[in-house]
């Protein structure tokens, strides 16, 4: 399986820091945001890895990763043209790069602790998300559950009223269908492409399974989070 890390966006919810560079070359406790999704599709047996970003910082991801030979990845890059064309639209730009193979996707301000090695060498096509428990839901998506609390209906994304506490997290795994699906998609009211709208249309196919993350997962991409996840690396390591 293909690795895909999404890193690109203008990073809005993080200014002014983000006038600087990009989001996932901003220091999350030790290290720049991008070695954490980076080293999470390693540790899950991933080696094969394109970093998808926008123009104006491209460069400087390249200067600092190269090849990706020194972290033992093969690393390529593609760019998103439009800076603010959501997540499913920068999945786009890795079509070539995934030639026909499924493929592990992570949202380059994703930190997790867990390594999904099982789930990779187990996925059999379709998609597959993986959520955790949180304590503000609202801020991402959030799947709805049946009256036995056993299937998922659909996904909701960002919810004023959320109907599960569990909240879909950055890392996704999807058949070679997930390209001819976005190519359907139409923009959200944030006038992006939705990654949960191309979820609920696996769903809707019944081609949708989910797990749970275990360990630390926090995405980075508010001052708050950014701060708090941290905070919980340092006392981690210490
Ligand atoms: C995105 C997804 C959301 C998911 C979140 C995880 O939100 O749209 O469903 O829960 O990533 O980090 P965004 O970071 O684009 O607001």
């Amino acid at each position: 399986m293909k690795g895909i890390i999404l890193a690109g966006g203008v990073g809005t919810r993080l200014r002014p820091l983000t006038r600087i560079t990009n989001k996932h070359l901003l220091p999350v406790y030790d290290r720049p945001m991008i070695m954490y999704p980076l080293d999470t599709l390693k540790r899950s047996g991933i080696t094969e890895i394109m970093i998808v970003t926008g123009r104006e910082y491209a460069g400087d991801f390249m200067n600092f990763l190269g090849s990706g030979r020194e972290y033992g990845v093969e690393l390529s890059y593609a760019i998103q043209d439009i800076d603010n064309g959501g997540i499913a639209d920068a999945l786009k730009t890795a079509e070539d790069f995934s030639a026909g193979q499924s493929v592990a996707v992570i949202l380059g301000d994703n930190i997790f602790t867990q390594d999904f090695t099982r789930d990779v060498k187990s996925f059999s096509g379709g998609a597959k998300v993986f959520f955790k428990k949180v304590e503000n839901p609202n801020r991402f998506g959030v799947p709805v559950f049946d009256a036995k609390n056993k299937h998922i209906v659909r996904i909701e994304e960002k919810p004023k009223k959320p109907k599960s506490s569990l909240a879909q997290t950055g890392f996704y795994l999807y058949d070679s269908e997930i390209f001819s699906i976005i190519q359907d998609l139409k923009p959200s009211a944030r006038g992006e492409l939705e990654i949960t709208d191309a979820n609920n249309i696996y769903l809707k196919k019944g081609k949708l399974s989910h797990g749970l993350v275990k360990g630390l997962w926090s995405d980075a991409g508010t001052i708050e989070s950014l701060h708090k996840v941290s905070v919980a690396l340092a006392k981690r390591a210490l």
